[in-house]
């Protein structure tokens, strides 16, 4: 009996070490499960209500929230342009150019750290980053205070809604995340949304074969997992530079001027030539070139890609995953030749579509800011 168990015993360790499936299919099972979004987090400091988040837009459209009051986030952002703008690098402030690939607002709230390489931590600091920082908003936020206490809208709203005589600049910025809070995409407008809440026919043949690429031969699922189909985390994928570094003195101002107020050390301030992303935050060498893993969640309306722009389109950007991705002495392990055909090329197109909305998600026309009036 006993040798029987033992026999019994060791043909299933053989046969599931033959069985098991070389690596890809099993994947899927290792990483956080893609899927819908969750209701999005809020933080106990800053709850939800309808007269925050009518306030907060009004705020995100508001030029006045900027230096020269010309620069809203909604200059960078834009409703129609996928929350984000169309161009490789982001507009700067005026006499400025950006350095970085416009973010899409949308979704960003479910993520634990924001920007490219997760400088902030909340959206209510992001949104404080974003107005003051001398290449977007470049604004005093003292001056953007008194501004918002000139406009008597504004200020019966910071009293409806915060219960103040008079609008402070943290409550801006509350209100201004309260509204990013509904930037979200929602499911039922999701075609694998829907799929993977049991609607067999929401997805395509094509993007069903792309999903299990997705999970299996491509490895995508190592990186964009969850909800989100983002680990939340940061890889070096040798994403090549954009040569607007070679040709644009006003980028290369902007990409010198990070390196100084980062804290980069001189003789790395002189040699980069590029966005050394994670490394800003650590100042360790292997973290240089490393990256958030955006989420792939409404791409359709978030073209260009990476962070700084460098692909136009989705084929640009799994032809590179198929090369094995590009050079770099940092470059993440996980990203090696893929080896897919044409056709499979198509097919994890066709599911990347699947994650976007049918249309672009919350389209609105920007609020008439309120006009300013003399208070005391
Ligand atoms: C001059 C252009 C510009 C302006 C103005 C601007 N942004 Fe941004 N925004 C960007 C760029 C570029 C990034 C990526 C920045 C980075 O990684 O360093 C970004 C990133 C973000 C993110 C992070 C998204 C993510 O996935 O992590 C959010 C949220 C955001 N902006 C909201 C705002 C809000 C709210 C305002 C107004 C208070 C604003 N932005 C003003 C260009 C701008
Ligand atoms: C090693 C982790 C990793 C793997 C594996 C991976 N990605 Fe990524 N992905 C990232 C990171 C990090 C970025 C941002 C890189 C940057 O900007 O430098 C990114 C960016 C992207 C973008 C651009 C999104 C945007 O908003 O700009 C797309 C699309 C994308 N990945 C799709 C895929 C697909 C499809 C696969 C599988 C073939 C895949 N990724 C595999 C980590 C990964």
């Amino acid at each position: 009996m006993r040798i029987l168990t033992f026999f019994a015993l060791a043909l299933g360790v053989l046969l599931g070490t033959v069985l098991r499936p070389a690596e890809a299919p099993g994947q899927a099972k290792r990483f956080p499960p893609l899927g819908p979004l969750p209701s999005v987090p809020v933080p106990r400091d800053n709850p939800m209500s309808d007269a925050k988040v009518a306030l907060g837009k009004l705020l995100f459209f508001d030029p006045r929230l900027s230096g020269d009051v010309s620069t809203s986030c909604a200059a960078c952002h834009d409703p129609k342009l996928g929350w984000g703008t169309d161009q490789p690098i982001s507009r700067g402030y005026p006499g400025a150019e950006h350095w970085r690939n416009s973010q899409t607002v949308l979704n960003s709230p479910y993520y634990a750290k924001l920007f490219w390489a997760g400088e902030v931590t909340s959206l209510e600091s992001q949104a404080a980053a974003a107005a003051t920082g001398n290449v977007a908003g470049n604004g005093d936020p003292i001056m953007m205070e008194e501004r918002l206490r000139q406009v008597p809208e504004y200020v019966t709203r910071f009293k409806e809604v915060f219960g103040v005589d008079q609008p402070t600049i943290a409550m801006a910025w509350m209100a201004v995340a309260a509204f990013g809070r509904t930037v979200v995409s929602k499911a039922e407008n999701v075609p694998f949304d829907r799929y993977a809440k049991g609607d067999q026919s929401a997805l395509s043949p094509e993007a069903k074969r792309g999903l299990a690429l997705f999970q299996g031969k491509a490895g995508c699922i190592q990186c964009h997992n969850g909800p989100l189909a983002s680990d939340d985390s940061y890889h070096n994928l040798g994403v090549p530079p954009n040569p607007i570094f070679e040709s644009s003195p006003l980028y290369q101002i902007t990409l010198r001027y990070q390196h100084v107020i980062r804290g980069v050390p001189e003789q790395v301030y002189r040699a980069a030539d590029r966005d050394l992303g994670l490394y800003y935050t650590t100042k360790r060498d292997e973290d240089r070139g490393k990256f958030r893993t955006p989420s792939l969640r409404e791409l359709k309306y978030t073209a260009p890609y990476m962070h700084n722009g460098i692909f136009g389109s989705l084929e640009e950007v799994i032809e590179f995953y198929n090369r094995g991705g590009g050079e770099d002495l940092n470059k993440s392990p996980l990203v090696k030749p893929l080896g897919l055909t044409d056709q499979e090329q198509k097919d994890l197109k066709a599911f990347l579509e699947s994650l976007s909305s049918d249309g672009p998600p919350h389209v609105m026309d920007p609020p008439e800011p309120p006009p300013y009036a003399a208070m005391k």
